[in-house]
């Protein structure tokens, strides 16, 4: 089993979906865990749950369209819990619109959310991490969209595959200092992202065409987040694991 003991996570998106179950997984497999993101009340509903489970966590306040909000968020988790060593860059936002339609406010909303906070993020841990010859690993949340593309969410697939193409950048950056950096780029799970879709005709169009006619549940990703933060996985880094149940061979 994962021992994560002594790790302190950071999950960003941990008020819902699938970050709220990162957060419970890597609590239940020993780390400290960070919950971070902007519905307070949802983190501290979570933060009471795990604690009822002797899992050692606290909530961050946390807008990752706020420039400076990484910097704040990676030294109010080193006050309150300490030096950081795992790092889920999980939230995420998708605004669709056809792109010729798509506003500039939706593209920076996009970016800064997707890619800006977790590169922001990445860095600052990297550079504590460096700094003090501590190592660590970082697992960014993509998409199966990161490698293919969908009609009406442009945006979301431009920023992914720019967040799969940032792992392997860092990962080959800062391999030498026994930093990993890998992504997860799930298939479709059911969500609040995603939730009202599947229930409207388009949606329901969608569901058959995947090759078990289902999507996934959030539990669905553990094994892949378990395998990618596990200090035996010491030889994976810079990959991009896609786990969709096989839908992005029919999208
Ligand atoms: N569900 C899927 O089918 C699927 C498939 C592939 C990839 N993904 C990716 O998986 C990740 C999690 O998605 P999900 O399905 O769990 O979606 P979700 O249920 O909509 O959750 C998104 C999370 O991101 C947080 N978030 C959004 N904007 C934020 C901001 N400005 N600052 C800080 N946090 C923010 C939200 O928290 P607050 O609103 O409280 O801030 C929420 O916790 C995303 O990166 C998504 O792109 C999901």
């Amino acid at each position: 089993m994962t021992d994560l003991k002594g790790q302190i996570a950071i999950v960003t998106g941990a008020s819902g979906g699938l970050g709220a179950r990162f957060a419970e997984v890597l609590g239940r497999h020993g780390a400290t865990v960070a919950l971070a993101a902007r519905r307070h009340d949802r983190l501290e509903a979570l933060a009471t749950t795990l604690t009822q489970e002797d899992i050692r966590c606290a909530s961050f306040s946390f807008d990752a369209e706020d420039p400076a909000a990484a910097e704040r968020l990676i030294d109010d988790v080193t006050q309150r819990l300490g030096q950081p060593t795992l790092l889920i860059n999980n939230a995420g936002i998708s605004l669709p619109g056809r792109a010729h339609e798509s506003s500039l406010d939706d593209y920076e909303r996009t970016m800064a959310v997707n890619l800006r906070a977790p590169w922001r993020l990445s860095q600052l841990c990297a550079s504590r991490w460096i700094a003090a010859k501590s190592g660590g690993a970082i697992v960014n949340v993509a998409s199966m969209l990161a490698e293919r593309v969908g009609p009406g969410v442009s945006l979301y697939c431009m920023s992914k595959a720019a967040l799969a193409h940032m792992t392997a950048c860092h990962a080959v950056e800062w391999a030498r200092h026994g930093i990993r950096v890998n992504a997860i780029c799930p298939g479709y799970v059911r969500t609040e992202i995603n939730d009202e879709f599947w229930d409207t005709n388009r949606g329901r169009a969608e569901l058959n065409r995947l090759p078990r006619r289902r999507v996934g549940a959030p539990q669905d990703l553990d094994s892949a987040l378990l395998f990618l933060c596990d200090p035996a996985s010491g030889f994976v880094n810079g990959a991009s694991i896609t786990v969709d149940d096989a839908q992005s061979w029919v999208l």
